[in-house]
């Protein structure tokens, strides 16, 4: 009798054990079991909220379309990456690493952090953040953690992280608030934007071999978008003297810089899949979609390609969107949130392109649907 009602508790314990683990399994549905995401300030979730910077997003109207309210996305809604999880089929969007816990690291984690750059000055000016090395010190860690919920089986951890998807969206602030910021740094008076590239995809490099050799083998690495076309710097050297009615003047210099570090980039890529074992990388053209989108817009449905929805001084575009500012009535309409990030819905066509497009020019050499299978 005491060794059947033993056996009952047993088993009962059991069924409760099981049936925590299904209604939190969050994975029961994913196609990958986690998905890291390194980044700035386009794929931050909340990594700068406790710390000192002017690189922060959690407050109104940020996230004014997100569910939670400002969280730290640096947009009116999601971001590229909570997209891609929802895609991937992930019930929960990715936490950010500065406040998950626990078994809850399994699934993966969010290391972005606006300012954020491949070198380590890049957006001092802005004040602290995590750079990308630090961000994979992070995974450093995280690895430690994963590895006492695997109880210390190094080969079942390995064979789990071979399997997750790693999303490494870099190098933005490396022009944005380093090289084309002369007053700040000296960059642009040390190299050309041929050597500057070449600096860049070195120290990148780096830390994306780094990342294989902690276990990273799915790899998606996001070139940089169009900056020459965004509203800060058409605010900052452009006005209706130099732009005509059909479209907006880019700022080709800029644009031409990053073009050299984006084809360095691919060939990175390119080198990777051929001499890393089982590495399976691709390049996510986020420079060919920011251009179709704007090209493009009224078809998407955009009728302001030149302006965040909010913002401060010309284009919305001097100044970033300030505490309790009024953002613009129907954010659908608008390309850009703000001076630097797209809104939710250009997020959404990017993030879509990225997670099933066929065509080479957004995704080489395949795409993220594609890349959770391989
Ligand atoms: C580690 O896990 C693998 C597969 O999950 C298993 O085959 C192996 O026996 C485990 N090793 C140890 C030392 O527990
Ligand atoms: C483009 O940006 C560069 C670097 O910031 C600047 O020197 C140049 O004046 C800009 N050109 C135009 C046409 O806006
Ligand atoms: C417009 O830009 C030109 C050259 O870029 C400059 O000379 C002119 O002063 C600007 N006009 C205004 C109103 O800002
Ligand atoms: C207007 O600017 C766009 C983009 O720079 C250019 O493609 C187009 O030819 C220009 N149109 C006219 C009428 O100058
Ligand atoms: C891509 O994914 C979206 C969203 O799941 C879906 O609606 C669309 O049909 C897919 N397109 C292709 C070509 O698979």
């Amino acid at each position: 009798m005491e060794r059947l009602s033993k056996v009952m508790v047993f088993s009962l314990g059991l069924l409760i054990r099981v049936a925590v683990a299904w209604s939190r399994g969050p994975n029961t549905q994913a196609q990958v079991p986690c998905f890291f995401i390194f980044g700035d300030s386009l794929v931050d979730n909340g990594n700068n909220n406790d710390i000192l910077t002017l690189a922060r997003a959690n407050y109104r109207p940020y996230g004014v379309d997100f569910p939670q309210g400002p969280s730290g996305r640096f947009t009116n809604g999601r971001t590229m990456v909570d997209i891609l999880a929802q895609l991937l089929g992930f019930r929960n969007y990715i936490p950010p690493y500065s406040v998950a816990r626990g078994a809850e690291v399994l699934r993966g984690l969010n290391f972005a952090s606006g300012a954020a750059g491949i070198r380590g000055e890049t957006g001092n000016n802005l004040g602290e953040h995590y750079p990308l090395a630090e961000q994979v010190n992070h995974f450093r860690s995280t690895l430690q953690q994963m590895k006492r919920i695997f109880r210390g089986n190094t080969t079942r951890l390995a064979d789990y992280v071979s399997k997750c998807i790693f999303y490494v969206g870099m190098g933005s602030n490396d022009y944005l608030n380093n090289y084309f910021m002369p007053t700040m740094y000296s960059t642009s008076y040390d190299y050309t934007p041929k050597t500057y590239a070449a600096l860049l995809l070195q120290d990148y490099s780096r830390q994306l071999t780094e990342l294989y050799d902690l276990g990273a083998r799915k790899v998606a690495v996001v070139g940089v978008g169009q900056i020459g076309c965004i509203p800060y710097e058409l605010a900052r050297y452009n006005n209706r003297s130099n732009k005509n009615r059909t479209g907006v003047q880019c700022n080709e210099t800029i644009n031409k810089a990053i073009v050299m570090f984006n084809t360095g980039l691919v060939q990175m890529v390119k080198r990777y899949n051929n001499e890393l074992h089982e590495a399976k990388f691709i390049y996510v053209n986020t420079y060919e979609s920011s251009k179709d989108l704007a090209a493009n817009a009224a078809t998407y449905g955009f009728d302001v390609i030149d302006k965040g929805c909010c913002g401060v001084g010309r284009n919305n575009g001097q100044i970033t969107c300030l505490p309790l500012q009024m953002p613009c009535e129907d954010r659908s309409k608008y390309l850009f949130w703000d001076a630097f990030h797209p809104t939710e819905d250009a997020n959404v066509i990017n993030a879509k392109k990225a997670y099933n497009s066929t065509s080479p020019s957004d995704v080489y050499p395949m795409n993220i649907q594609q890349l959770a299978l391989a």
